[in-house]
């Protein structure tokens, strides 16, 4: 039986989130550029991204560029700033066609101006899709995150529209970039690296996580119905035990 039809449909996970990485190994191992392994990584976001679509998941969250990759070559920041707008443009009517709804996360404002324009206007003319929601972690890392909800909720305490005692869990889950997108389910990270990179943090708490010893230019459709299937058959006991959950 294909992974596919191993699936369960009923118990998808509703968010994915993935660490795209791996690019520059994949080139070097071909003797080829680490930008050629970027460009070639974009077409694993486009079968990603329909994989999730055809199946019903709700949300997907791909770490596309950390605050930390700043510190790269110049060349290889350009080169992905240039790969970014021109995704973006090429693969705009396409998604919008297939009703998936753009969104990004990360410090937006501060990337180049070609590269947030591009972005804003993809998720202006998608706002209203509802099938799928592409989540691109761009310029992103989770303690920028959680600081800039640490100062807002200051600002906010400050202003007396917030009170100490009112932050709960859920609160300050509401200051987050994600304030609208579910936790994540699962996580899948390419390139065999078994870390999270100052990747969501937070909402991480109670994912399972997923290391596959692949890069991400060689991920497909069939690589993520098979995450799907192990995502299916792990427990999921949030604290409880495994009897109590049977009960
Ligand atoms: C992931 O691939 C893409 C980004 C971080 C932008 P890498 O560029 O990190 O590739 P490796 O990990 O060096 O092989
Ligand atoms: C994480 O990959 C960031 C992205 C995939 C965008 P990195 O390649 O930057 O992570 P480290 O440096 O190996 O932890
Ligand atoms: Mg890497």
């Amino acid at each position: 039986m294909s992974f596919f039809d191993q699936i369960d449909k009923s118990r998808l996970p509703k968010h994915v989130a993935v660490i795209m990485d791996g690019n520059g190994r994949w080139a070097k191992a071909k003797n080829m550029p680490r930008v050629f392994g970027h460009r070639s990584g974009v077409k694993s976001v486009k079968l990603i991204s329909e994989a999730a679509a055809e199946l019903g998941v709700d949300h997907i969250t791909l770490y596309a560029f950390s605050t930390e990759n700043w510190k790269r070559p110049a060349f290889e920041v350009n080169a992905l700033m240039t790969l970014l707008v021109d995704t973006v443009r090429k693969e705009l009517n396409s998604l919008h066609e297939n009703n998936i709804k753009l969104n990004a996360i990360g410090d937006i404002e501060s990337l180049p101006e070609a590269t947030k324009k591009a972005l804003k206007e993809g998720i202006e003319k998608t706002k209203n899709n509802s099938r799928l929601t592409l989540n691109l972690a761009l310029n992103y890392s989770s303690r920028w995150e959680i600081t800039e909800a640490a100062k807002r909720m200051a600002i906010d305490v400050k202003n007396n529209v917030l009170s100490p005692e009112d932050i709960t869990d859920h609160v300050f889950s509401t200051y987050l970039k994600t304030k609208d997108i579910p936790d994540p389910e699962l996580l899948i990270r390419t390139s065999g690296e078994k870390r999270i990179s100052n990747f969501l943090l937070w909402q991480l708490a109670y994912t399972e996580l997923m290391f596959l010893d692949m890069y991400w230019p060689d991920f497909n459709k069939e690589t993520f119905y098979e995450a799907i299937v192990h995502f299916q058959q792990r427990e999921r006991r949030f604290g409880k035990t495994g009897e109590q959950l049977k009960s």
